[in-house]
């Protein structure tokens, strides 16, 4: 493997020998008081109806009453994500009180929690901080204490990578009270998988290129444990994967593909000896820069391609984050690193590029480049025969026409698969929805000269018909292709989220890994 040492960068997640590290300033203190804690804050949440039994309540009696005297005049709603700061209040250890929002009770589940801890931690980021105090609710579960101790962490954590003042500065130490040092440290480690993948979509396209990103993927392979193979050109000419190739002909920098494994403890003590079936696969598109190639996208819808890795960066940051965890499972990851550009070799329109499977591919636009690169790895994965597959890939613009910005498309050949990967994401709060893979659609990527071609017919249903592509290459496994383009970046900020990467389907990847314990 080569190394252009890329410019030094900020200390980065996962960055301790100890897979253990990533949570170090992140602490849990159960049974502590949060008014008798010395601290810049104490960031306390509130539903709408009022003060009530809990944290609120003994806060209230704490202050003498001022919480419910604020929220009787109405200066207090408990609507989600408000945040409400109240500096030296009497009866507080603290320099202030944070009253953040989580709205109607009944409603509040753990995507309600992680932004609402995420909008606290953003807020009080704004400058440093040396100690801040969250204190979690007994009514909450323990999966809602996990997701709000990650959302605290990733919501201090901004777009500071290329920044002399940074906006956003990490707390000294984070305290959770309420919380059991279990799902503090769950929560920690989690943390840092989100982050690791916002800082590398963030990350510009000059900086993270196949080789540096390849490079990143084996540090954190070191610090979590993890096995990585780096497959360089040479490598992938051997192995025939001719559609990588193809659409990195065109760059200066050529393509890579990472292959991770980790083989977590056995499930029980009498378990069967390790096998070599992974349990679970994960597939990303990593194309560190999408310019459209040959087929070159308008100047605006170019400026924010360097996200075109983020189901890439998901992959890499979820089995860094299992590995971490040590669940017991075996996953396989793979992600396909290209730059798509327009260099004097680059692939052309009616390009006929046979594929690592044997199938030939027609190509008539070379914007629709996420599906061709991988089509080789679902081959490489499809070949190690893993008991299911899932791909994250920002693949299509006409997803996000169908779904809107927040809104993961979820495509599918085996329906209970499907419902699972849909159920982990909607259990840590990121919104998925799956559209239709009836056969009809295969009709639309038929080509004249070749087996497929890389688009549909016209640009209705262009976010099936680049599934119905995928499906092509995953055999009979049962697979699950997460179309990523609206959730994986978001174009302004938000209350919860400086804008950039999002880290989308780091938690839910987790989540999937963790329920087939
Ligand atoms: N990377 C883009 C899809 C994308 C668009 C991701 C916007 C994130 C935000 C993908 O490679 C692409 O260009 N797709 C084309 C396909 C078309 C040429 C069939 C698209 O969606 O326009
Ligand atoms: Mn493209
Ligand atoms: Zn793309």
């Amino acid at each position: 493997m080569t190394s252009d040492s890329p410019r030094p960068r900020r200390l980065p997640e996962f960055s301790h020998p100890h897979p253990q590290a990533p949570a170090a300033g992140i602490v849990a203190e159960p049974t502590a008081r949060p008014e008798a804690l010395a601290a810049d804050a104490v960031v306390m949440f509130l539903t709408e109806g009022g003060v009530g039994s809990g944290v609120a309540g003994e806060l209230d009696r704490a202050t003498a009453g001022l919480i419910s005297r604020l929220a009787a005049a109405g200066e207090i709603s408990g609507k989600r994500f408000e945040c409400v700061p109240l500096l030296a209040v009497p009866g507080l250890a603290a320099g202030q009180l944070l009253i953040v929002g989580l709205g109607k009770r009944e409603e509040v589940d753990c995507g309600v929690l992680y932004r609402a801890a995420a909008t606290a931690s953003r807020h009080l980021a704004g400058r440093p901080r040396a100690r801040v105090v969250f204190a979690a609710d007994g009514w909450w579960s323990t999966a809602q204490v996990e997701q709000a101790v990650a959302g605290a962490a990733v919501g201090m954590v901004g777009q500071d990578l290329y920044r002399a003042e940074p906006r956003r500065t990490r707390f000294g130490t984070t305290i959770w009270t309420g919380a059991s040092a279990q799902a503090v440290q769950a929560g920690a480690t989690i943390s840092a998988g989100v982050n690791l993948a916002r800082r590398l979509v963030n990350t510009p396209p000059d900086d993270l290129y196949p080789q540096s990103f390849a490079e990143e993927a084996a540090a954190v392979a070191v610090r979590t444990g993890m096995e990585i193979e780096i497959w360089d050109e040479e490598r992938l000419l051997r192995e025939r994967c001719q559609a990588i190739l193809a659409v990195g002909r065109g760059s200066s920098r050529p393509p890579r593909l990472v292959i991770l494994r980790y083989h977590g403890p056995a499930r029980t003590a009498s378990a069967s000896p390790r096998t070599d079936v992974p349990d679970l696969a994960l597939v990303g598109k990593g194309v560190t820069f999408d310019s459209g190639g040959l087929s070159l996208k308008p100047s605006d819808s170019m400026l924010t391609m360097k996200c075109d890795m983020a189901g890439g960066a998901a992959v890499l940051a979820a089995t860094a984050t299992i590995a971490a965890l040590e669940l017991p499972v075996h996953v396989v990851a793979a992600i396909g690193l290209v730059e798509n550009m327009t260099g004097p070799a680059a692939y052309k329109l009616g390009d006929v590029i046979t594929a690592r499977s044997g199938t030939t591919i027609e190509v008539h636009n070379t914007d629709a480049e996420g599906r061709i690169v991988l089509a080789d790895v679902l081959d490489v994965v499809r070949e190690l025969q893993p008991r299911r597959l899932v791909d994250a890939a920002t693949l299509t613009g006409a997803c996000m026409v169908a779904l809107g910005h927040d809104v993961a498309g979820l495509f599918s050949n085996d329906q209970p698969w499907c419902d699972r990967v849909a159920a982990a994401a909607r259990a840590v709060g990121e919104p998925v929805w799956q559209l239709p893979m009836y056969a009809e659609y295969d009709e639309h990527i038929k080509s004249e000269v070749a087996d497929i071609k890389n688009v549909g017919d016209g640009r209705w249903g262009g976010a099936i018909t680049a599934a119905k592509f995928l499906q092509r290459f995953v055999g009979a496994i049962p697979w699950t292709h997460v179309d990523i383009a609206g959730p994986a970046f978001a174009e302004k900020s938000l209350p919860w989220t400086d804008g950039g990467g999002t880290g989308a389907m780091v938690r839910p990847f987790v989540e999937l890994a963790r329920g087939l314990e």
